[in-house]
């Protein structure tokens, strides 16, 4: 049996429609038959796209359905013929003339069914069959233990499906419901099969039809013997399948990844520079400022993450209009900038030492807000750069690997990249003077020289080839309805804010509370917040290896770490208990991420856009902690916004990253 896995629920709809289209272009007069279900609608409705798109003759083809349900109208949504009618016939332009179907409703079902084989026998038999799979291993409506001789026959329908149709119609116990399906001995006959599978909940008998025994008890695990049989399923649904059988899966996307494993670095490296700089710039810049000194200083964290919100929509549009490498390229273009506003920013300064803006009662130095929209235009190719690298990670399979697991891997490259930052920040920027001694013009070198990292960086991109993911672009599919009408992502949009939010306002502010309310020295603060970024490295290289916890049952436990030990930091005006909060909030992006774009197939794109307005947590949150602590006069009890921040992450993870579209 040939498997193939590919890398997201929209190319998976692709490829599924590919096999469909190749089929009718390469002969004409092809039999097709074709399943129902959750599975394959989006599947159908991209073969009249594609149809559409570009036209090729279907006249001479036969479509046909596998099963059909015995006992309710035609006509019911539920039923086969319908479902076969609105997906694909209609799109197409198809008679039922070319729309084989076995009856919902007759008198005489061994009769039909003969009738149903013949037809099909007359046509020249069944060139291709396009299988679904039950959860319980049925093929077509050919339950557990159905023999493998079977022909044409009405079964008893699996439980679940038969307590919905009657829901859905009303119908009373005593009315007698069923499935019309072909045999397995009949499926046997095709020339060629195709059983596709997607979703996390088929992993399980995906597995078993694969690598378990051939046994009645899984009907689809027959297909192991087919001499022709291609099994097509998404990452989700081959998540249990052993590596051995993955591992001659194609294509993998090695070099691709690792390129966005090292921007994430950069972008954990550069995000926690500007956030480190918070200190000494307070020091540098903010000497005349009396009771704002410490919001003032947060905002160099705020316009970072202000950016977020501004430039998410630019880098989804981006994507559609200059392909994944094009933005990413971009990005890295604005990144040079910021940087060359951090450069100005202390050359000005140095140059007119004296100037000064007075803001109410204060005066602060004009570099200062140089720097501060060095800081946004930074945030901004961070966004850019985010926008891109998060959905690639999850949509570029590499053997052996989950998507969950692919962040979580991007995210430990972030985390080496923000845990070397503050020692980059007191050692190497300020080549670890005291902090009262920082000075301005030490800003220069360093980022000219980390500019020009990135412009080679940015050369070696260039040249690399980077594959476009095939059906995540809002460009592949025109957008039927707004991406926030699901609302399990737009409820992981909060979730992200208050995410980044806390992130940011432990990593960034534990200095100031160390500094300010405990009097603790530079060289332990550096190192409590080098700490806390290396906590979040351990967790998420641990997160990298957990395959089978599901991104909902990690969120919750991580949340419910956090806050235990925000409690007892706050009861104990304990700093170092802050630290360990890191390793909580380790793996808690990815696990988001992954819930809040579950199954948004083409919004894919978007969605990652939309996603990064939550990151705007990072600015306020920060912010709104800095100004609670000027005006309660220490940071101690400030740290409640963050308790507060993880309570929404965890009915999150409880409630709401359940899909459940918004009523339109
Ligand atoms: C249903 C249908 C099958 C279908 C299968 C999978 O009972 N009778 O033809 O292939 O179950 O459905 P889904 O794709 O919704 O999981």
């Amino acid at each position: 049996m040939k498997i193939t896995i590919e890398p997201s629920e929209a190319a998976f709809d692709l490829a599924a429609a590919q096999r469909i289209v190749n089929q009718i272009k390469e002969k004409k007069n092809s039999v097709i038959g074709l399943s129902t279900g959750r599975t394959t609608g989006n599947m159908h409705r991209k073969v009249v796209q594609l149809h559409q798109e570009e036209p090729f003759d279907v006249s001479p083809t036969t479509f046909f359905g596998v099963d059909e349900v015995v006992g309710v109208p035609r006509e019911y949504a539920g039923a086969c013929y319908t479902m076969l009618r609105t997906e694909l016939a209609d799109g197409l332009g198809i008679s039922d003339e070319h729309l084989l179907m076995l009856p919902t409703q007759s008198d005489d079902y061994p009769a039909a069914c003969r009738q149903f084989q013949a037809e099909l026998q007359a046509r020249g038999g069944i060139d291709l069959l396009i299988l679904g799979l039950g959860e319980n291993g049925h093929l077509g409506f050919n339950q557990p233990g159905t023999p493998f001789e079977s022909t044409a026959w009405v079964s008893k329908m699996n439980p679940e499906l038969e307590t919905r149709i009657r829901r859905e119609t009303g119908l009373p116990e005593e009315h007698p419901l069923g499935g019309v399906t072909l045999g397995l001995a009949d499926i046997m006959q095709a020339r060629r099969i195709v059983l596709v599978a997607k979703g996390r909940h088929k992993a399980a008998i995906v597995k078993k039809m694969l690598q378990g025994p051939v046994t009645t008890d899984v009907p689809a695990s027959i297909l192991q013997r087919h001499p022709d049989c291609e099994v097509l399923l998404d990452s989700e649904a081959a998540t249990l399948i052993g590596q051995e059988v993955q591992e001659v899966q194609g294509p993998s996307y090695l070099a691709p990844f690792l390129s966005m494993v090292f921007l994430f670095l950069v972008i954990g490296f550069l995000t926690t520079v500007n956030a480190q700089l918070q200190g000494p710039l307070q020091s540098a810049f903010l000497d005349r400022v009396g009771s704002l000194r410490n919001t003032l200083a947060t905002l160099v964290t705020f316009s970072w993450f202000l950016a977020y919100p501004v430039c998410g929509g630019v880098g989804s549009r981006w994507i559609d209009r200059y392909g994944y490498k094009g933005t990413l390229l971009r990005g890295l273009g604005v990144m040079v900038a910021g940087l060359a506003l951090y450069f100005l920013s202390s050359v000005y300064t140095v140059a007119y030492p004296q100037s000064a803006l007075a803001v109410s009662d204060v005066s602060i130095p004009p570099g200062f807000f140089i720097f501060l929209l060095g800081s946004f235009v930074l945030g901004g190719a961070v966004t850019v750069l985010q926008v891109v690298i998060n959905p690639y990670l999850m949509a570029c399979h590499v053997n052996g690997t989950q998507p969950i697991q692919r962040l979580a891997i991007g995210g430990s490259a972030n985390s080496v990249g923000t845990t070397i930052a503050p020692y980059f920040v007191s050692g190497i920027v300020f080549g670890g003077v005291a902090l009262e001694q920082v000075q301005v013009s030490q800003l220069r070198l360093p980022f000219l020289t980390i500019a020009l990292l990135i412009l080679l960086v940015a050369a070696v991109l260039y040249r690399l080839s980077l594959p476009d993911l095939a059906g995540t672009r809002a460009a592949d599919a025109p957008l039927e309805r707004s991406v926030w009408s699901f609302r399990h992502l737009t409820l992981g949009v909060v979730a992200i804010f208050f995410y980044v939010g806390c992130e940011v306002c432990v990593g960034a502010n534990i200095n100031l509370y160390a500094l300010g309310d405990l009097g603790l020295s530079t060289s332990t603060v550096t190192l409590m917040a080098t700490l806390y970024w290396g906590l979040m490295l351990v967790g998420r290289l641990c997160g990298s290896s957990l395959r089978s916890v599901s991104p909902r049952a990690q969120l919750t436990f991580t949340t419910l770490m956090a806050l235990l030990m925000l409690v007892l930091a706050v009861a104990f005006n304990q700093p170092w208990l802050l630290v360990a909060v890191g390793l909580f909030h380790s793996i808690m992006w990815g696990a988001i991420f992954t819930l809040a774009t579950t199954g948004l197939g083409h919004y894919t794109s978007a969605a990652s856009g939309v996603f990064m307005t939550g990151v705007v947590g990072g600015a306020i949150l920060p912010l709104l902690q800095g100004a609670a602590a000027d005006s309660l006069g220490a940071w101690r009890w400030s740290w409640l916004i963050v308790l507060f921040g993880e309570l929404v992450m965890l009915s999150y993870a409880l409630v709401g990253s359940r899909p459940k579209e918004k009523a339109e």
